[in-house]
């Protein structure tokens, strides 16, 4: 039998992380968790095999933790918060504390790993790329101009750097993954994709009154399955990985998911109040299908069908 291969999983408490557990085969690796905030109770589901509760600030915590196995893979998820109002706007109100942990946390990471053999796995965004309006080009390759208009996509960008620097100069195996907007069951912040969870939990509401707040503008989307999936894909690949690889997307808007919803049920007293949202270029990623087999599961009917059945 293969041995099991060991993952540490960096922000392995939040939406992506725990969408990742429910699609892992445990069977196949033994999972851990380091977090800043660990929500045993939930995790409680899954055979974690080792809990770190720390921050990829704390110099000796992250030692010990890891020192403890031989890692496989590390898969880095973690991003500042802040108050629970997003990861953009997180970054727009306290950059100081966004570059802490998006960039020094990361890069102390990456210098503790120079001489192992682990493999790097991490979630860059879509939003290092500048505005959709700033592009000529109908889709953005991995290498198009990045262009970040966030405090946000500025830390992601520094990131990337700071990995290809860890590559060009240690020889580290490190991969991102440039996410769009990740939506679907388990989201508990308030981000740009909560509107979207707002309509899934009013829709099932009829009788109950909701105003809620999208963007009219485009929106590309990948439900956590799907995004779930391809860090699996990418865990799993023959191919030695690129540095980075553009996400698949399906790019839509708040009306077209609204009618998608609208034919499971209809809550008459379902207001959708638009504002101005940003729109990134759309990804090519067929560098992505190409290393790692991926394809998307979840269209929007499917994935509305999907998210419904588990409310
Ligand atoms: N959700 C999306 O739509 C989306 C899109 C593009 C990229 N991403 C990226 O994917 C990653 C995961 O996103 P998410 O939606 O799961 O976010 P999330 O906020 O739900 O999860 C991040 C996790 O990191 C933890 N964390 C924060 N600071 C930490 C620190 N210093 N040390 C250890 N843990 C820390 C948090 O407690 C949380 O559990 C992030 O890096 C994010 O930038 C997400």
């Amino acid at each position: 039998m293969l041995e099991k291969k060991n993952i540490l999983i960096i922000g392995g408490n939040g939406f992506l992380g725990q969408g990742i557990l429910k699609s892992l085969n445990f069977q196949k690796y033994n999972i851990s968790i380091l977090d800043i905030f660990l929500d045993i109770k939930n995790l409680r589901d899954y055979k974690i095999q080792h809990y770190f509760k720390c921050s990829t600030l704390e110099k000796n915590k992250m030692r010990n933790a890891l020192k403890e196995e031989k890692w496989d893979y590390i898969i880095h998820l973690a991003a500042f918060g802040g108050n629970g109002n997003g990861l953009l706007k997180a970054a727009s109100e306290d950059f100081n504390k966004a570059l802490n942990i998006n960039v020094t946390g990361f890069a102390n990471l990456l210098d503790k790993l120079k001489n192992k053999n682990t493999k790097i796995i991490w979630a860059s965004s879509t939003v290092v790329f500048g505005e959709e309006s700033t592009y000529l080009q109908e889709s953005v390759k991995e290498n198009s101009i990045l262009n970040p208009s966030t405090k946000y996509g500025l830390t992601k960008l520094m990131a990337e750097q700071v990995a290809n620097y860890y590559i060009k100069n240690y020889k580290m195996d490190i991969s991102a993954i440039r996410f769009p907007i990740i939506i679907g069951p388990g989201l508990n912040y308030r981000g740009v994709a909560a509107g979207i969870s707002d309509m899934a939990n009013a829709i099932v509401q009829p009788n109950i009154k909701y105003k809620i707040l999208l963007p009219s503008t485009p929106l590309d989307v990948i439900y956590i399955k799907d995004a779930s999936e391809i860090v699996i894909n990418m865990i799993d690949s023959k191919v030695k990985l690129k540095n980075i690889y553009n996400c698949a997307s399906i790019r839509t808007n708040a009306l077209k998911l609204l009618n998608e919803f609208n034919k499971f049920y209809k809550n008459k007293n379902l207001i959708i109040t638009n504002n101005i949202g940003t729109t990134y270029p759309i990804m090519n990623w067929q560098r992505l299908e190409k290393d790692t087999n991926f394809k998307i599961k979840y269209s929007i009917k499917k994935l509305v069908k999907d998210w419904l059945s588990q409310i």
